[in-house]
C-alpha cells in the first residue's frame, strides 16, 4: 500500500473563486443532491457540464499498469458518475470486467452509452459485493462526501471487496492558506483535513490499499473575480 498519485495526469481545473461564493449555501444544497445541477448545471453548482472528453484515458492506462490488470479481472469504479473511467478502462484493456457504482440516479441515467448495463446504484459505505470480489476498487473523490463515521465504514468496505487493491483519492489541504481556498471552493465534502488526518483515517480502518489527495492550490491561471484572468 502506498501514497501514489494515480491522477498525476488529470488536467488542472480552472476555477472562478469569486463566482463560487455567490449564493454558495443554495449551491451547496443543490450540489449535495448529486442530481442534474451538480453534473450539468452551472459551474457554481458543480462541474458545469460533466461530458466525456477522454481525459481519463491516460489515467486508465496508469491504473491498468499499476495493478497489473488483465482481461478477465474484475474492477469496480466507486463514485463512477457517468462511467467515463469505466469506459476508458475497458477500451484500454479489452476483456477487463469493469463495473461502476454511484449514488446518483441522474449520473447513471445519463451514463456514457458504452457502459450501459455495467453501472449500479449504491453507496460506498454499503457495497453490494462479496468479500475479495475485485482485483481493484477505485474511489476517486467520493468518500469525503460522507460524514466521518460513514467515511470510515466506506474505507473498510473498499478494503473488504479488494484487500490491498484499493485506490482512494480524497480532498485535503496542507496549510492554512490551502484550507481557506478549499473551504471557499468546496461544495459537497463533509470529511476533510491535512494528509496526516487521512493517513490516520486509513490506519484506523485497517486499510492496506493505495491513496492520494486532491489539493486545491492557488494557480496563476485562476480567474479570481469579475471574469478577469489574474
Ligand atoms: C466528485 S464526483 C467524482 C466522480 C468521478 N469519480 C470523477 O472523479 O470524475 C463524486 C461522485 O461520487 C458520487 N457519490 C457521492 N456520494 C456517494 C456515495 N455515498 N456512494 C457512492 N457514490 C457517491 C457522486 O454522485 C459523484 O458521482
Amino acid at each position: 500500500m502506498g501514497e501514489i498519485n494515480i491522477l498525476e495526469l488529470y488536467p488542472k481545473a480552472r476555477r472562478d473563486l469569486a463566482a463560487r461564493k455567490v449564493g454558495q449555501a443554495a449551491n451547496r444544497a443543490a450540489a449535495k443532491r448529486f442530481d442534474r445541477e451538480y453534473f450539468d448545471g452551472t459551474r457554481e453548482q458543480g462541474y458545469g457540464g460533466y461530458r466525456y472528453d477522454g481525459r481519463w484515458i491516460p489515467i486508465a492506462r496508469r491504473i491498468i499498469e499499476h495493478y497489473r490488470l488483465r482481461a478477465g479481472d474484475r474492477v469496480l469504479d466507486i463514485g463512477c458518475a457517468k462511467g467515463f473511467l469505466v469506459k476508458d478502462l475497458i477500451d484500454a484493456c479489452p476483456g477487463l470486467e469493469v463495473f461502476g457504482l454511484d449514488i446518483s440516479d441522474y449520473a447513471l441515467r445519463n451514463c456514457h452509452p458504452d457502459v450501459r448495463g455495467r453501472l449500479v446504484r449504491g453507496s460506498v459505505d454499503a457495497l453490494p459485493f462479496a468479500d475479495r470480489s475485485f482485483a481493484a476498487a477505485l474511489a476517486i473523490n467520493v468518500i469525503h462526501n460522507l460524514d466521518r463515521a460513514r467515511c470510515l465504514k466506506a474505507i473498510r468496505e473498499i478494503e473488504r471487496i479488494a484487500p490491498g487493491r484499493g485506490y482512494i483519492q480524497v480532498d485535503a489541504y496542507r496549510d492554512e492558506a490551502e484550507r481557506d481556498l478549499f473551504l471557499d471552493w468546496v461544495l459537497t465534502a463533509e470529511t476533510y483535513g491535512p494528509p496526516q488526518f487521512w493517513r490516520d483515517m486509513f490506519a484506523a480502518a485497517d486499510y492496506t490499499g493505495d491513496y492520494y489527495w486532491t489539493i486545491i492550490e492557488a494557480d496563476p491561471e485562476w480567474v479570481i473575480g469579475g471574469g478577469q484572468k489574474q
